[in-house]
């Protein structure tokens, strides 16, 4: 079931177009990464999404419904959350709890629950200001979770952590996604792949390219052919940039990758250059593009 809908969403400041007409959807019950690197849009969408940015122009439907205030629904944990340091985790998470409109009981009992669901429990009663950054990171989880949110959305979740943090908070993702539908941000491939079921992957202002990781994957992946010489080989190189069954040439040093079109031509007629020039060949391996092929071709363009 279709959770939230973006329609041509836009948001300009001023003469910066930073979010240009976007469409997507999150289905109920996934874990989607919106990828892309800085400056991409990504903050803004999010922003728009949990009610904190007035966009442009464009709609937002929650649930099929052109949704006026979405923040009974989300939770949000901003890229940068600021904490009161001098309050304890369990103060902070009641301290939310009646900021999203729960009485102080309430607040307490979701409190306990949420300190126990993200491992704080023995921490509950020290000083934010002494959390370790994956703590505190955890801690920014709960008070998102609070109101019992059915659209979690993080802005760069582990960007800001060491590998250990990044570890816990990813740990701590993938047992929320089990309950909760998830939206995150993240401008590093291998967090989006690591834990989404679909990804977007935005680049100045825009969706270049949205789907399940795994159709993403499948749809975008060619065949590539890395060849390695014990010397440069230009005027070979050059020519087969012009064979009808090759994409696309990159040659760094003595290593060239080459994308190909047509497999079993390229193969054969690749390997009869080699031989025919008694190339000084080092490397000839059959591969397929990766996805950070694919992010590094949408974000450079
Ligand atoms: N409040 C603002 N005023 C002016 N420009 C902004 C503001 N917020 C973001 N931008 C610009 O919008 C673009 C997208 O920014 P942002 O959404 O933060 O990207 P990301 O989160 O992907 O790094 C950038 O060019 C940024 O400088
Ligand atoms: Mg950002």
């Amino acid at each position: 079931m279709e959770l939230l809908k973006a329609s041509d969403l836009v948001k300009r400041f001023g003469n910066t177009n930073a979010v240009k007409g976007i469409n997507f959807h999150i289905e109920e019950g996934r874990c989607v990464s919106l990828l892309g690197p800085n400056g991409a849009g990504k903050t803004t969408t999010l922003k728009m999404l949990s009610g904190l940015l007035e966009p442009t122009s464009g709609s937002i439907d929650f649930k099929g419904e052109k949704a006026k205030d979405l923040r009974p629904f989300i939770g949000y944990l901003p890229q940068y959350p600021a904490f009161f340091n001098w309050m304890s985790g369990k103060e902070f998470l009641v301290f939310a709890g009646q900021l999203a409109k729960l009485n102080r009981k309430e607040a307490e009992k979701r409190g306990e629950e949420l300190l126990e669901r993200v491992g704080l429990t023995n921490a509950k009663k020290r000083r934010i200001g002494g959390y370790s950054g994956g703590m505190k990171q955890r801690l920014g989880l709960a008070q998102a979770l609070i109101h019992r949110p059915k659209l979690l959305i993080l802005d760069e979740p582990v960007s800001a952590l060491d590998p250990l943090g990044r570890r816990e908070v990813l740990d701590m993702m993938r047992e929320i996604k089990e309950e909760t539908t998830i939206l995150f941000s993240t401008h590093v491939l291998h967090d989006a792949e690591e834990i989404s079921d679909d990804i977007l992957i935005m680049h100045a202002g825009e969706i270049a390219i949205s789907g399940s990781l795994a159709s993403v994957r499948e749809a975008y992946r060619q065949p590539i052919l890395q060849i390695e010489l014990e010397s440069q080989a230009a005027d070979w190189l050059n020519r087969v940039a012009s064979y009808s069954f090759v994409s696309e040439v990159n040659i760094q040093g003595n290593k060239t990758s080459i994308v190909l079109k047509d497999i079993v031509n390229g193969k054969q007629t690749l390997l009869k250059d080699i031989v025919e020039r008694k190339l000084p060949i080092r490397k000839f391996e059959i591969s397929q593009t990766t996805l950070e092929d694919l992010f590094l071709k949408v974000v450079k363009v």
